[in-house]
């Protein structure tokens, strides 16, 4: 008996094959259903579709279950870091200690950018907006780095070690040196010898003559914030770079293209919101209660932001981690932030709530994360930057997998056309 998905369209009935994946997901392979029968499928925002096989993250949005390349995310926020996560999401296995010694030392070697993006960072305006540079100069690695800018698959591929360290390192010495210069300071270099992490709040906070050197609950919050962050399968950034790699593109522009698609506030730009949410409740004198009650309402658009999720409909792993983790750091450094009493008492609110119980609206990943970075001292308008630097390794991942397909075709969706059906041309004295 064949497996096949029957589809009947009017009288005539088409065989379907079925894919399944490595835990069991199902699709229906529609590849060939417009050839065989004119019509196309339909699913406007692909709510429904598989756009790509992929080796990379598993998602079960009803169970909360999140796994890069296999391992759970609760076990890797546990004993594993951000650089050894990016290893396994790029590479697709945890590294031995040789190959770790040598992915740190590209990281290293590949920290500094070239004085003519300095440069380029110098001329932006101060009050330009932090992911519009970003997005800027990662594309711009290639044109200072030749690893990155040759738009031919087969060469960018054997340069990939080299090329995705230099995405990695740069991009976060890129986004330090921007909010250097945006505040008039003086430009701090990466120093030798400091982890990932460290280095980037080095650059970020030590001045000339004071070196910062952060606590080792800072070091391990930043590295857990960008490990949760590190990729999340066929979202609208990914599967940007994703559309963008699928023309031949080379990884930083695909990778910048990913910067602007998570740049929007429905997607990268919500853990702002929550921050200024949460900001408001307090300025208001309301300890949350009310707000719950008016984004049941959804009165002048309010929403309780950092709840709700498209895919996870139970819980989001990666609140959970991010939620305890953010009272262990606040501790650690002394800080009372009344977002924090807030934050908490809304989600016991909105948790018991039938509203929210009914519509499965559970806090998500951003609901602590604002909260967490501004206790590092992040600015409010990086935070979609300290996003960006996390989901690196996804994206350069994904470009890979597209980039090493020997078969891979352009992404091109088809759309129903509703515009005017065929009219005459009529001259400009006639209209
Ligand atoms: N507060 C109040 N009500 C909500 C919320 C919320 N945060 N989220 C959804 N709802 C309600 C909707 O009003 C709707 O109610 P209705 O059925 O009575 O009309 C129902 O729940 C379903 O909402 P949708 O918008 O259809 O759900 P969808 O899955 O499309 O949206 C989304 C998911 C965009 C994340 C949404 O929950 C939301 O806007 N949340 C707040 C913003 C946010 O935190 N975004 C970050 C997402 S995580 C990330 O990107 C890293």
């Amino acid at each position: 008996m064949s497996n096949d998905a029957i589809l009947k369209i009017k009288d005539k009935e088409y065989s379907l094959p079925m894919i399944v994946g490595s835990e069991g997901e199902t699709a229906i392979d529609t590849r060939k259903l417009r050839n065989q029968s004119g019509c196309i499928t339909y699913d406007e925002g692909y709510g429904n579709t598989g756009s790509c096989q992929s080796d990379i993250t598993f998602i079960d949005g009803e169970q909360g279950i999140l796994r890069y390349r296999g391992y759970p995310i609760d076990e890797l926020a546990l004993k594993s870091d951000f650089i050894e996560t990016t290893y396994l999401i790029i590479y697709g296995d945890l590294p031995t200690s040789e190959q770790r010694a040598e992915f740190a030392r590209l990281l290293s070697a590949n920290a500094h950018v070239h004085s003519g993006m300095i440069h380029l960072l110098e001329g932006y305006s101060r009050d330009a907006h932090p992911m519009a540079i970003l997005s800027a100069m990662v594309n711009s690695l290639g044109c200072y780095d030749p690893h990155l800018a040759t738009n031919d698959h087969k060469h960018d591929l054997e340069n990939f070690s080299e090329a995705s360290a230099v995405a990695i390192s740069k991009v976060r010495t890129i986004a330090a040196v921007s909010y250097r210069v945006s505040k008039g300071l003086p430009v701090i270099y990466p120093k030798e010898g400091l982890s990932y992490c460290d280095n980037f709040l080095h650059m970020m906070f030590s001045e000339p003559n004071q070196d910062y050197v952060a606590t080792p609950e800072v070091s391990h919050a930043l590295n857990l914030l960008l490990l949760l962050h590190a990729d999340h399968e066929q979202n609208c950034s990914t599967s940007t770079v994703r559309m963008v790699a699928s023309s031949g593109a080379n990884l930083s522009a695909s990778t910048s293209a990913g910067i602007c698609a998570l740049w929007g506030p429905k997607h990268g730009g919500a853990n702002m919101a929550v921050i200024k949410m949460l900001e408001s409740i307090h300025a208001e004198g309301d300890d949350g209660s009310r707000f719950v009650e008016a984004a049941k309402t959804g009165k002048g658009g309010k929403r309780l932001m950092g709840f709700g999720h498209r895919v996870y409909k139970n819980f989001d792993p990666r609140a959970k981690i991010i939620g305890q983790a953010c009272e262990k750091l606040l501790d650690s450094l002394g800080i009372e932030d009344p977002c924090l009493d807030i934050a908490r008492h809304l989600e016991s609110v909105a948790l018991k709530d039938d509203y929210f119980i009914e519509r499965k609206l559970y806090p998500n990943v951003d609901f602590y994360s604002g909260i967490v970075m501004r206790a590092i001292g992040i600015p409010l308008n990086m935070f979609t930057v300290m996003f960006a630097i996390g989901r690196m390794p996804g994206w350069i991942a994904n470009w890979k997998e597209v980039a090493s397909d020997p078969k891979g075709k352009i992404y091109r969706p088809r759309q129903i056309y509703t515009g005017p059906v065929k009219r005459d041309y009529v001259s400009i004295e006639n209209r």
